[in-house]
C-alpha cells in the first residue's frame, strides 16, 4: 500500500514527464493542490447529483475531492485524453469508468455509455490553451450533456488570463451557459487559480 507522500511524488513526476511529452494539453508542471480540488468540489451540489462528469482528471487531484461529496450509487465517468495519465488513474480508481478520449467527443462518449443526462461537470481541462475548435467542439459538447440547471466548475490559472485563448473561452462560457460566476482565488496552488462556475 502506496502512502499519501509516496503517492504523491509519484504524481508530481508523471504529470511532468507527460507535460515534457505534451506541454499544451497537460498544460501544468505539477497536480492541483488540494485546496484547489475542495473549492471546486464545494462550487457544485455534488451531494445532489445523480451522474457526474469529470474532464481531464490527470493523476486524480480533483476527483480526490469530488469522490467523498457523491452519494452512492451515483454515475461517475471521466474522459482523459492521455494515455499514461488514463492508465494512472484507471489504476487508482479500478470501481469507477474511465473513457481515454477527448473533450470534443463528449455528447458521443456519453451516448456510448447510457448517460442521457449530466448534473454536474468537474472539468480538469486547460480550456485557454485549447485552439478555437476545440474550445468550441469541447463546450458544445458539456453543453449538449448537461442537464437543464446542470452546472461545470472550471479552474484557470492567473497566468492563462494573458492569454488570447483565455479571453477567447471566457467569451465563449457566456455564449454556451445563462449563467457564468467567478469564484474566489485560491491561492495555495501552484500556479495560484480561480473557479468559475457555470449554470445552463
Ligand atoms: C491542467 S491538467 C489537470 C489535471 C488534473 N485535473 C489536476 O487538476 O491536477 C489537464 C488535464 O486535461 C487533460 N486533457 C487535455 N486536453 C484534453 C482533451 N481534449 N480531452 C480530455 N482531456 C484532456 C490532460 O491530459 C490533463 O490530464
Amino acid at each position: 500500500m502506496r502512502n499519501a507522500e509516496t503517492k504523491s511524488v509519484e504524481d508530481y513526476k508523471l504529470i511532468l514527464r507527460e507535460f515534457a511529452r505534451d506541454p499544451f494539453s497537460v498544460a501544468t508542471v505539477c497536480p492541483s493542490s488540494p485546496f484547489l480540488a475542495r473549492h471546486l468540489a464545494d462550487s457544485l451540489a455534488l451531494s445532489e447529483a445523480r451522474v457526474v462528469v469529470e474532464l481531464g482528471p490527470g493523476t486524480g487531484a480533483l476527483t480526490e475531492a469530488v469522490l467523498p461529496r457523491l452519494r452512492p450509487g451515483v454515475r461517475f465517468l471521466a474522459v482523459e485524453r492521455n494515455s499514461a495519465l488514463c492508465a494512472a488513474w484507471r489504476k487508482r480508481y479500478p470501481q469507477y469508468d474511465v473513457v481515454e478520449g477527448n473533450v470534443a467527443d463528449l455528447a458521443e462518449i456519453c451516448r456510448s455509455q447510457g448517460i442521457e443526462a449530466v448534473d454536474c461537470v468537474v472539468s480538469g481541462l486547460p480550456w485557454p490553451s485549447f485552439d478555437p475548435g476545440l474550445q468550441e467542439a469541447g463546450l458544445s459538447g458539456v453543453h449538449a450533456v448537461l442537464r437543464p440547471g446542470g452546472q461545470m466548475a472550471s479552474f484557470g490559472y492567473h497566468i492563462g488570463l494573458l492569454m488570447p485563448g483565455s479571453q477567447r473561452y471566457y467569451k465563449l462560457l457566456n455564449r454556451y451557459f445563462d449563467r457564468v460566476e467567478r469564484l474566489r482565488w485560491e491561492w495555495r496552488n501552484l500556479p495560484p487559480a480561480f473557479v468559475t462556475r457555470c449554470t445552463k
